[in-house]
């Protein structure tokens, strides 16, 4: 990072910046990317590309961009969300289709379908990709666009075998991470159709999302790209060994949630597991979240998992 060559990337000069969006791209099959701070910002401008005002897009009840965006594609799109309670945040093809709807001069037309792969609340759920095609086949009959919050899409790819340019075709638009589990500090990357990035780089800069010698932190996504996607399943391990020394059913993916006791709000046991150094996530009154990730090897999640057992039990 600190050897990146840079340039001003408001003018589009910052050639780190294009060889990760040109690398991202290559890797998902798409015709475009855009590079992006964040994945609230990605997942905004993704949206916006595929929903007028006043229209609607259609994700689960738990997805982050209706629970963790701050109405981001509320205040500043103008998006409605209608959203579909589903077991562990995947969507249920079958659901989708009868909430479609045409929109006319009394309707809101339902514009996209939204995914998110892996689903974070859904505890690092994974799309069997026999679904995802489902709802790409629904929702292109009906003329709808298919999203995908791909913040975590690497941890799939990686635990499925399924290809990224094979999750690449089946979406519209997606919006990856290159912060989370692939370890880069920050930055998101947006992956669209040619045709469509005139226009997300016009959002980008409305949301003040231009940066100028970003080359700086898109070498750190490059290098992440490049070194962090296939050692992800040493974090898969690490959550399935969490999963395994607490007495819960293996997860998917990097993402355990831990069901705590009746009298034991999930904040008290953050704050114990803090104290002694672990930092876990209340993820609601009743659940807390571990994530493995690139800084925690197998010893650390052998103590965390000590220091939970504890937390829970004290
Ligand atoms: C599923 C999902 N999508 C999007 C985001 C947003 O990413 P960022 O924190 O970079 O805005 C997150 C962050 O946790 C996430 O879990």
């Amino acid at each position: 990072m600190a050897e990146a060559e840079v340039g001003d990337d408001v003018y589009g000069e910052d050639p780190t910046v294009r060889r990760l969006e040109e690398r991202v791209a290559e890797l998902f099959g798409k015709e475009a990317a855009l590079y992006v701070p964040s994945g609230t910002m990605g997942n905004q401008i993704a949206l916006r590309l595929l929903c007028p005002s006043g229209e609607e897009v259609l994700a689960d009840a738990d997805a982050h961009i209706v629970t963790y965006e701050g109405g981001g594609i509320a205040q500043q799109g103008g998006i409605q969300t209608r959203t579909l309670v589903s077991e562990r945040g995947l969507l249920d093809p079958d659901a989708v289709a009868a909430q479609l709807r045409a929109g006319d001069w009394h309707t809101v037309g339902t514009r996209a379908v939204a995914v998110e792969h892996t689903h974070n609340r859904g505890g690092g759920s994974v799309y069997p990709l026999e679904r995802l095609r489902r709802l790409r086949e629904l929702t292109r009959a009906a003329g709808v666009a298919l999203h995908c919050d791909g913040a975590r899409i690497w941890n799939a790819h990686v635990a499925t075998g399924v290809p990224l340019a094979e999750y690449g075709a089946l979406f519209d638009t997606l919006s990856v991470c290159l912060s989370k589990g692939l370890g880069a500090p920050v930055g998101s990357v947006v992956l669209c159709s040619a045709e469509q990035r005139p226009l997300a780089w016009r959002l980008r800069h409305r949301l003040g999302g231009n940066m100028r010698q970003a080359g700086i932190i898109a070498a750190g996504g490059l290098y992440a790209v490049e070194h962090h996607v296939e050692r992800l399943a040493e974090d898969h391990a690490n959550a399935r060994l969490l999963a395994d020394l607490l007495d819960l059913p293996a997860p998917e993916t990097n993402i355990v949630l831990i069901p705590v006791p009746e009298a034991l709000p999930a904040d008290e046991v953050a704050r114990r597991c803090r104290e002694q150094g672990v930092l876990v996530s209340a993820f609601g009154p009743r659940t807390v979240r571990l994530v493995t990730h690139l800084d925690v090897d197998r010893a650390a999640c052998e103590q965390a998992a000590k220091v939970v057992a504890a937390a829970l039990a004290g």
